[in-house]
């Protein structure tokens, strides 16, 4: 077999069979291969004719198929299936050879496999790819991973596959070493949730406040779309709930079980960011609210528990509360982001990766679920400040939040008297409320398990670590 693929892709699954279509629409000769061999002879057969691809059976003849340094994209079932493919395939591969690894894998795992695959001399790309299937065939936004030489040799043809921002720039960028890219994309999907989960919050207002129904609140978010709210998951909301079910004619949101799934990155977001000690409260309550919804065991309760009833508003009120609704919605947006930014920031500091957080709000831009235009302002923020502390330090975000909040606190405040759930609006504000206190309760908190565990304070007016005899006359002595 000659070796002229300039890149190959095990795994064919829909993720797999688009990434390879991508790349031989781009140019690339593109060895083919799949556990079950009838995935790639079924893409070739459906799509042989949109470039050139070399499909194999065997993981030799895989191998073969492909020019050195080897490229080989594995876009398996994350987990298991991944060391089992590199299990396979590593001891076939030589020296400056990369393993691209596509799949959504924890970053943990990405870390481990670099460093064994590194004492082969084999390149480990962790590679974050988002935008589902159809990013992956027309463009999606890539978060590589791995060692600068890799992307070298790599970043030229992520760069070609990639999603284009609209100013033209490619939606991809060396993140950093070992599992940079994997943790960037899992904070993707952290910020992901909390987006998701705040647009589906203000829709919940919208109907039970507001008394709009679907199609009205469809109308609502594609003027949204329109402003500084612009982003794809916005005009998804909006066709998802002007879509009409065929069968019963009702609108399709209210057919579906208010059951929300998961399968797992928002969930890590939130364990690495309890590791670290970054408070992603917005990003939590997205993880927790899905959580809630699909417990129907809890949800029982509905039927007993007492609570008003929210009261609809005339129609000029409603016109008004929908204005609230989208400050509230922006106000909470820029806080959730701020919570994500702060988890990549300290994870590049933990495993020292020097991430460029500018540069990954613009990668943002293009291909994946979370792009939205507000992504250009979170990049200028960065770039005039790179060591920025938190996005909330940034001059003219605060000054959004200002003018938004009234409108903001009157919202949750709306919610919370007419009793409609609203956990990540409220969080989000409760963490701006905090940043913005001069002084917290945890004053208090530190008295009491000094207290009860004689586990010390520090004063505000002068330096020491400080107990408290408070079994005894209540004296404090310096620890
Ligand atoms: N779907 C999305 O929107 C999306 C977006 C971003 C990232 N991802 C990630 O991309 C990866 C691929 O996703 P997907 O939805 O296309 O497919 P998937 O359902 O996650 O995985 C199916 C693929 O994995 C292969 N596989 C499973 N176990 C294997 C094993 N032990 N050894 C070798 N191959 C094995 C299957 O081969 P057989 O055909 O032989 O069963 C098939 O090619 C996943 O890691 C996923 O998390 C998905």
């Amino acid at each position: 077999m000659s070796s002229t693929a300039q890149i190959g892709v095990t795994g064919l699954a829909v993720m797999g069979r688009n990434l390879a279509r991508n790349f031989a629409r781009n140019g690339y000769t593109v060895a083919l291969h799949n556990r079950t061999a009838a995935r790639t002879h079924e893409l070739v057969e459906h799509f042989g004719d949109e470039g050139d691809f070399i499909a194999t059976e065997s993981a030799e003849d895989f191998v073969a198929a492909l020019e050195r340094p080897r490229r080989l994209v594995v876009m398996v079932k994350a987990g298991e299936a991944t060391d089992a493919v590199i299990a396979e395939f590593a001891p076939l591969l030589e020296s400056g050879d990369m393993i691209i690894d596509g799949g959504n894998a924890h970053f943990a795992d990405t870390r481990r496999r670099e460093r064994e695959l590194r004492e082969q001399g084999i390149h480990f790309v962790g590679t974050g790819v988002s935008g589902g299937e159809e990013g992956a065939l027309n463009g999606p936004s890539i978060m590589p991973g791995g060692s600068k030489e890799s992307y070298e040799s790599l970043g030229p043809m992520l760069e070609k596959i990639s999603a284009k921002a609209k100013d033209g720039a490619p939606c991809v960028t060396h993140i950093g070493p070992d599992g940079a890219g994997h943790y960037v994309k899992m904070v993707h999907n952290g910020i992901e949730y909390a987006d998701m989960q705040l647009i589906g919050e203000a829709y919940q207002l919208l109907r039970d406040v507001a008394g709009y129904s679907a199609e009205e609140i469809a109308g609502i978010f594609r003027t949204w779309n329109t402003g500084r709210l612009d982003s794809y998951l916005i005009e998804i909301t909006a066709d998802v709930l002007s879509h009409v079910d065929a069968a019963t004619g009702k609108p399709f949101v209210d057919v579906v079980v208010d059951q929300a799934e998961q399968k797992g990155t928002g969930r890590w977001t939130v364990q690495i960011a309890l590791d670290l000690g970054v408070p992603v409260s917005g990003i939590a309550e997205a993880v927790f609210a899905r959580s809630v919804s699909g417990h129907a065991d809890l949800r029982e309760a509905s039927r007993h528990l007492a609570g008003p009833t929210a009261r609809k508003l005339g129609t000029d009120e409603a016109a008004a509360f929908a204005d609230q609704v989208e400050q509230a919605l922006y106000a909470s947006k820029i806080v959730s982001y701020t919570q994500g930014f702060h988890e990549i920031a300290a994870g590049s500091e933990e495993y020292d990766w020097n991430v460029d957080l500018g540069k990954v709000a613009s990668i943002w831009r293009g291909g994946c679920i979370i792009r939205a235009a507000f992504l250009d302002r979170i990049t200028s923020a960065y770039e005039a400040q790179p060591q920025l502390p938190s996005l909330l330090s940034d001059k003219s975000f605060a000054e959004e939040i200002a003018a938004a909040q009234d409108d903001w606190r009157s919202v949750i405040a709306t919610a919370v008297t007419q009793g409609v759930p609203t956990p990540a609006f409220a969080a989000t504000l409760a963490y701006y409320d905090s940043l913005r206190a001069e002084r917290l309760p945890a004053a208090l908190t530190q008295g009491q398990r000094d207290y009860f565990g004689a586990h010390t304070y520090r004063r505000v007016d002068r330096d020491g670590v400080f107990h408290t005899l408070w079994g005894g006359d209540k004296t404090e002595v310096e620890s």
